[in-house]
């Protein structure tokens, strides 16, 4: 095992300080029964810890840095808005030009505003849903994730017809839950009868390519069955891409199912490494938002300048000939020895990948929707990679991500670390 008798230390004074020691559950590595993983630099593929070690990165901000780590573009033009001032709370040109660069690439969103958090969009755009329709009930998918705003954290439960779900965190009040169903993702029929026989339908939100349960690609004919089934019930449809958009192709997963939803929420990538994301969807639905219309809106550091730079200056990156191609190549030379060596070995596993978003699971030879994985065969890859200097998502039901930043000796590396480790199962 590696010494991190550092990180150690600084982990254990950050536990007295603040709860758990982490800003976020996941980054305490839960059930790992080790001392996590404490950043002080990253650069490209790499992030180095307190100790020392650098580990080639596949977590990568959880999915925000397709550049990978301070990439030479974004760090100018953020380290040039920041000598021009780091915030205004007025409105600046960057704000123009990453919505025109946005509303560009995708057809689906007409008018954005941009906000702070993946959980502010998502919250927003649910509200939204609601003040336009004049209706109350949000339907979401078992083991899809919306961030953490009240009305989202219920239980994936078996609540099919039933509305009244308790929530998956304490401090969230029944009522506060109550105009929430969860159904199982892609199971078309039950999610199209409830829409059928529920007439207080608000919105369906979901990933369309789920990432918080593992990457679970929907099907097309769920996509298509709710894209028909809101219309008919005069429900909106929410596209939450805070993961899959600008990382499955330039235009996020909705061009890959030719889909067009009525609201699409983005994030992660869209701040390129700082805090932004943005919700957005046709124009008669996003004028209902303050100051035009009545659903309320604001935020301090909305539309900050130095993450909209960022955010631009990576569009720009990630617009160039080539780029998901190349990405999706890459992410191959990985994920194709391992789903070989999975038929080979006739193991008990396998890879869910869009492009350059993969999740290796154990436990199952097909994942199509929320399932209980093994966790402990994970868990035992996960500490293999770590101490070959590689790092994983630290749980079985995240996502892994390539960037461009990867080299080809990266993935041959972190390729034979896990045909070894599945060679000894
Ligand atoms: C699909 C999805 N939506 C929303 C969120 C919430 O975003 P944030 O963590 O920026 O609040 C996340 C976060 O991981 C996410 O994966």
């Amino acid at each position: 095992m590696k010494e991190r008798s550092l990180s150690q230390e600084n982990y254990a004074a950050s536990c007295t300080l603040i709860p758990g020691g982490v800003n976020s559950p996941v980054r305490a590595f839960p059930g790992l029964n080790m001392t996590p993983l404490i950043a002080v630099k990253g650069a490209g593929s790499r992030v180095w810890d307190l100790d020392g070690y650098s580990y080639i990165d596949f977590c990568g901000s959880w999915g925000a840095l397709i550049l990978g780590h301070a990439h030479p573009a974004v760090v100018e033009a953020a380290y040039n808005q920041l000598k021009l001032g780091s915030s205004f709370g007025m409105s600046t040109p960057f704000e123009e030009a990453i919505a025109r660069c946005v509303i560009a690439q995708m057809p689906s969103i007409e008018k954005i505003r941009f906000v702070s958090s993946g959980t502010e969009a998502t919250m927003t755009a649910a509200r939204l849903a609601r003040g336009y329709t004049h209706k109350n009930v949000i339907v979401k998918f078992n083991g899809n994730y919306h961030g953490h705003a009240d009305g989202f954290l219920v239980n994936a439960g078996s609540g099919l017809t039933n509305l009244n779900l308790t929530s998956s965190s304490k401090g969230v009040p029944p009522d506060l839950v109550k105009n929430t169903a969860s159904l199982p993702y892609n199971d078309v029929e039950t999610c199209r009868q409830f829409l059928r026989t529920h007439t207080d339908v608000a919105a369906v939100i979901l990933e369309p390519i789920a990432g918080n349960m593992g990457t679970v690609p929907a099907t097309q004919a769920f996509i298509d069955m709710l894209r028909e089934e809101t219309t008919k019930a005069k429900a909106l449809l929410i596209f939450d891409e805070v993961i899959s958009g600008f990382r499955v192709g330039l235009h996020g997963a909705q061009a890959l199912y030719g889909a067009a939803p009525d609201l699409t929420c983005l994030g992660k990538i869209i701040g390129g490494g700082f805090p932004a994301a943005a919700f957005g969807g046709k124009k008669e639905i996003m004028d209902c938002l303050a100051p035009l219309g009545e659903v309320y809106q604001a935020g301090t550091l909305s539309g900050n300048s130095v993450a909209m730079q960022a955010g631009l200056a990576t569009l720009q990156e990630i617009s160039k000939p080539g780029f998901y191609e190349e990405l999706e190549r890459k992410t191959n030379l990985l994920t194709q020895p391992i789903k070989d060596a999975i038929t080979r070995y006739k193991l008990n596993a396998c890879i869910n990948q869009v492009g350059s978003m993969f999740t290796l699971f154990f436990g199952h030879t097909e994942v199509t929707t929320k399932t209980k994985l093994d966790e402990s065969a994970y868990k035992a890859l996960f500490v293999h990679l770590f101490e070959e200097g590689i790092y994983f998502p630290p749980s079985a039901y995240e996502a892994a991500f390539v960037s461009s930043a990867h080299t080809e000796e990266d993935l041959v590396k972190t390729r034979d670390a896990i045909l070894q480790f599945l060679a000894n199962l």
